[in-house]
């Protein structure tokens, strides 16, 4: 199989963890129920491809997420592995009472950065999400788990169109005062470009919250999400989010398409000498694997480059 020739960039970190949101992010929006069978497989393939943090499901209300709603069987049926982590959203304290009953280890709450898309996605005003959140975090905390925040519409809402660098800067760092160990910044509906990227990344850095608390989250809508990768490359970002195959979208956000690619993203870092721990051939194997389950191709560029060769 092709492989790109390797030519590093000394700017660049040497090392990154892809944080792997295609059970969850990729697959929460497909209309057809995927048996959980075939789920238990796509997070076993992931972890045979090298993938070692993987987000597989969210115990949200079935009713806003029925793809989902198999969260406990999923889990159950999951294989563990050494070095392995799961990590699931989790809203609120019911979600989280659920995960904990499950042993989870790892969970991620997610904020928004907009008023709009706090109440379509949570039913809450931002502030009354940060309140269902706080007793999360910290009951999680005491019981050892590791938190992950997400703030959705960092770059632009459907809704309320351009959103303030300063009220991304806001709302993340509140919810990263609540106790979370990272943030992650979701261009939900794709439509950031580079400069925007690193605007928003020295906000953060000026409000005292550096490249090793955040990660980055793209959606590639507008084909944005890799430049603006490298963009958060060149910012010192080290933790970026992507989804095999390209699945995903939000059903509460208008608009919303997959997620960067886990395979384009591969490509690029192994171009440049970035180390992931992911085999590429595998992943792509996965992912051909999984878009006949969904009956449609992948959209990645870098899966139908390299299927069947
Ligand atoms: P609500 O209707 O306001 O809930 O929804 P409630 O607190 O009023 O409770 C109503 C009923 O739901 C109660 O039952 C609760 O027990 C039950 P009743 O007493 O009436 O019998 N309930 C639950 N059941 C199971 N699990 C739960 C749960 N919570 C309440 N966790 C809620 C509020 C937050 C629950 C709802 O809005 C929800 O589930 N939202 C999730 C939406 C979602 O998952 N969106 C996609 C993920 S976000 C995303 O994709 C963006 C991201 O990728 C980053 C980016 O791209 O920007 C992360
Ligand atoms: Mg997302």
């Amino acid at each position: 199989m092709r492989s790109p020739q390797r030519v590093p960039r000394a700017d660049l970190p040497d090392r990154v963890t892809i944080w792997e949101v295609g059970p969850r992010d990729g697959l929460q929006n497909e209309a057809g129920t995927v048996p959980v069978g075939v789920k238990a497989e796509f997070l076993a393939r992931l972890a045979d491809a090298g993938l070692t943090t993987i987000e597989a499901t969210s115990f949200v209300h079935p009713k806003w997420v029925p793809q989902l709603a198999d969260a406990e069987e999923l889990l159950t049926t999951a294989e563990r592995r050494p070095g392995l982590r799961y990590p699931v959203l989790v809203p609120n304290e019911r979600g989280l009472d659920r995960a904990l009953a499950l042993g989870v280890r790892d969970i991620a709450i997610f904020g928004s950065a907009t008023e709009t898309f706090a109440s379509r996605n949570l039913n809450r005003t931002v502030d009354e999400s940060l309140a269902m959140f706080a007793p999360v975090v910290a009951r999680a905390r005491d019981a050892g788990l590791d938190v992950r925040a997400y703030v959705s519409m960092c770059f632009g809402d459907p809704w309320e169109g351009d959103v303030p660098i300063e009220q991304v800067v806001s709302v993340g760092t509140r919810l990263l005062g609540l106790g979370c160990s990272q943030l992650s910044l979701g261009d939900t509906i794709g439509v950031g470009t580079p400069g925007h990227v690193r605007a928003l990344l020295a906000a953060f850095a000026d409000a005292g919250v550096g490249a090793e608390r955040l990660a980055v989250h793209f959606h590639d809508t507008y084909g944005q999400a890799l430049v603006n990768t490298l963009a958060a490359l060149e910012c010192g970002i080290t933790t970026i989010d992507a989804s095999a195959g390209g699945l995903g979208g939000c059903p509460y956000a208008k608009n919303a398409t997959g997620n960067l690619a886990t395979e384009d993203l591969v490509w690029m870092l192994d171009g440049l000498g970035i180390e992931t721990g992911v085999d590429l051939g595998r992943l792509v194997e996965t992912s051909v694997w999984m878009a006949g389950h969904l009956g449609r191709p992948s959209p990645s560029r870098v899966v139908q480059a390299l299927a069947g060769t």
